[in-house]
């Protein structure tokens, strides 16, 4: 089995309904390729989690990199793994702040250094933590049956 993990950004006027298209649409060919997953959305970037058999993995994310929903992506781990982290999630898909902020501060975006605006991708390899955190959490709200939980912290966009 192979995980990835990369940080991408966003095409400029990639909502909420495409966000949940995108979801749907992943889910979908993910469970029929066995690829399993997270699928975070801050706003302005993607990071992403595959986990499968490698063969799958590797279409997929051809395909990934290709697709013009997104641009600037940045692999930050490719390794073998016999443990997938994200179990039963085909894609989940979790929006971590409101979209709307940032055209809510255009001003601030055109002053500010872009670089505050993309935060996954100036931490660099280190975003990644943020998967394996996501991972403990995700072990611990099943051990505790609350799973549910989620949706009052994110938007959950669950396949
Ligand atoms: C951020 C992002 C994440 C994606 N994640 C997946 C995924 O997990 N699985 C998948 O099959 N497609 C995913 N896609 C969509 C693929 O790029 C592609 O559109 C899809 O696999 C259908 O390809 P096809 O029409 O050539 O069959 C993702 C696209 C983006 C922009």
């Amino acid at each position: 089995m192979l995980r990835l993990i990369y940080t991408s950004v966003q095409v400029p006027g990639f909502d909420r309904p495409a966000f949940e298209h995108l979801c749907e649409q992943a889910a979908t060919i993910n469970s029929k390729l066995g690829i399993e997953g997270l699928l975070l959305c801050n706003g302005v970037e993607f990071m992403q989690c595959l986990e499968g058999p490698k063969e799958a993995v590797v279409q997929v994310y051809r395909k990934i990199v290709q697709d013009r929903r997104h641009s600037d992506i940045r692999l930050l781990v490719s390794e073998p793994t016999n443990d997938l982290m994200f179990k039963k999630w085909s894609m989940m898909g979790l929006v971590t702040r409101p979209q709307d902020s940032l055209s809510a501060e255009s001003i601030a975006y055109t002053l500010l250094d872009h670089r505050l605006y993309r935060p996954w991708r100036s931490l660099g390899l280190g975003a990644a933590d943020l998967i394996y955190e996501y991972a403990k959490v995700k072990a611990e709200l099943e051990k505790a049956g609350e799973v549910g939980l989620l949706s009052k912290v994110f938007e959950v966009y669950e396949p």
